[in-house]
């Protein structure tokens, strides 16, 4: 906490009242008038109390889901209708932006600066590009033999269920809802228990955009309860999650158990970032740095196996660890900081549990390694070297402020070594030499390659995983087809 002296904060932390759930454009309590604490990661003292949503309620939302789908007006609206209602919301944002940028900070814990440069604009914009894609989802006319005239036409999958995590509160919101509304489907979203205030805030003003009560519908609660209830239910069409693998393939297990309905994952990641001794060294400081310690560390994309090319190994090392020295760790609504405490106690205490099987596996750790203050989740960045691909460390997802950095000789040896892991969600290489970066662009089985790059993204451009990093692409067009259901129409012309 170098900085709380130096600086005074420059906006205040907002008051926050207790929150409802939000079901048919209403604030409307549990059912059972039970209610949950949300935190502030920052000091581990409570934000508010909220509603907490069970199988009654999450039924409720799917009454109004289903109703809003069958019946409402948003079933009437054109496509280039619901466009400018997503266009709307998106202005809504940015009219609000510094209000939900203080907010998700708080519940998140994620410096304000970076909630303001990042997770606000990357929202908006994922909002406005699926406002593009409402009268632009095309079928097609199929020439099939005999005497009729064929052609598909792309319709909305239905109620869609959302379940999402924590890390990502407002963007995970976007990356659900814009696609979902842009194809014409009604939502019922269960936000993260630790997370909840944003996505209920967002449920506001998506009816003051003018987005038709049922459509969006939001449901606080636990996995187990809520989630489940979610995943299991026999008239929701389609399911998307974001969170931990094992999660997920609950989630799918319950679906498939239930009524089949679809199912969409992004889980987690182990992804090489790979320096070769002929990348710009700084360049590739940076973005090894950026790639692991952004968000506290709690990215599903993070570089949490850093491979570095003997050559260059000792000098590359020397410079992250001057780097991770300059990190300004404190509170979240300081301008100066630039990491913030993770998202609770209990992801704190395992990212130490991991930071100790690292020590005790025989890596050396270089910097950091404990936790900061007592109160709040605050960890120091911490960097082990000499990492072997078998520790824990460099298979388990951390989800933390702690970097891995493993030592390769030459390119096939790394390109063996980066797919060695169930995970395939993203990976990165460092080089200015063009066919290498081909080559490990090729070979590296992962969703995303970043090339002298990292954490680039794009609501353009898909993301998504291989392997066990999950099923089905969000972003760009191909999220598309996650929302909708091809029908193929033939006319007898006989
Ligand atoms: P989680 O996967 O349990 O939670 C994510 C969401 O799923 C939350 O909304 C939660 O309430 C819900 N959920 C939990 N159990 C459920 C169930 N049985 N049915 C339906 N929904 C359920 O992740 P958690 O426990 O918060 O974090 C554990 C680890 O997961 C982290 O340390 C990290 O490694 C990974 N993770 C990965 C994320 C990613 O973006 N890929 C995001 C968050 C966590
Ligand atoms: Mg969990």
């Amino acid at each position: 906490m170098a900085t709380e002296a130096a600086s005074k904060p420059r906006v205040q932390a907002p008051k926050v009242q207790n929150q409802k759930m939000w079901i048919g454009g209403k604030w409307v309590p549990s059912a059972s008038g039970k209610t949950f604490a949300t935190l502030n990661p920052a000091t581990g003292q409570e934000i508010c109390q909220v509603a907490e949503g069970d199988k009654v309620d999450v039924d409720m939302a799917v009454l109004a889901a289903r109703k809003a789908f069958e019946e409402g007006p948003w079933k009437k609206m054109s496509a280039a209708e619901r466009g400018r209602l997503l266009n709307k919301l998106a202005d809504l944002m940015e009219k609000n932006l510094h209000e939900l940028a203080a907010l998700e900070s708080l519940d998140n814990g994620k410096p304000l600066n970076d909630a303001i440069n990042a997770d606000l604009p990357l929202s908006i914009k994922a909002y406005r590009y699926y406002a593009g894609w409402c009268d632009k989802n095309h079928g097609k006319t199929i020439p099939v033999e005999g005497d009729y005239f064929c052609y598909t036409k792309h319709e909305p999958v239905g109620v869609v269920g959302q379940i999402i995590p924590w890390n990502f509160p407002l963007l995970m919101v976007a990356w659900k809802w814009a696609p979902a509304l842009a194809m014409g489907c009604t939502v019922v979203l269960k936000p993260a228990e630790q997370t909840p205030l944003t996505a209920l805030r967002m449920g506001e003003l998506a009816l003051e955009a003018g987005i038709p009560e049922g459509v969006v519908n939001i449901v606080p609660g636990f996995g187990p309860t809520a989630g489940a209830a979610i995943s299991s239910h026999m008239d929701i069409d389609k399911v998307a999650f974001t969170g931990e693998g094992k999660t997920g393939q609950l989630v799918m297990e319950s679906a498939a158990k239930s009524n089949l309905k679809r199912v969409s994952l992004e889980l987690g990641g182990k992804s090489p970032n790979v320096v070769f001794a002929d990348a710009d060294i700084d360049a590739a400081v940076n973005g090894a740095y950026f790639g692991l310690f952004f968000n506290q560390g709690q990215c599903c994309c993070a570089g949490s196996r850093l491979f570095v090319e003997e050559k260059i190994h000792d000098a590359f090392v020397e410079k992250l660890v001057a780097r991770a020295k300059i990190q300004q760790v404190g509170d979240p609504f300081d301008p100066a900081t630039t990491q913030g405490p993770q998202i609770s106690q209990e992801q704190m205490e395992r990212i130490l549990s991991y930071i100790d099987a690292g020590n005790s596996e025989g890596a050396k750790m270089l910097t950091g390694g404990k936790r900061v203050g007592d109160k709040g989740y605050f960890v120091q960045p911490t960097i082990f070297s000499g990492v072997q691909d078998g520790m824990k460390i460099a298979r388990e997802e951390i989800f933390g402020p702690v970097m891995n950095i493993l030592k390769f000789k030459n390119i096939d040896e790394v390109i063996q070594r980066g797919n060695k892991t169930f995970y395939g969600l993203a990976a990165a290489v460092w080089t200015r030499d063009i066919n290498k970066a081909h080559r490990m662009a090729n070979s590296l089985r992962a969703g995303t390659v970043w090339i002298n790059c990292y954490d680039v993204f794009d609501a353009a451009a898909p993301f998504g995983g291989f392997k066990m990093s999950g099923i089905g692409r969000e972003l760009g067009e191909y999220a598309l087809s996650m929302y909708s259901e091809v029908k193929t129409v033939y006319i007898n012309l006989g």
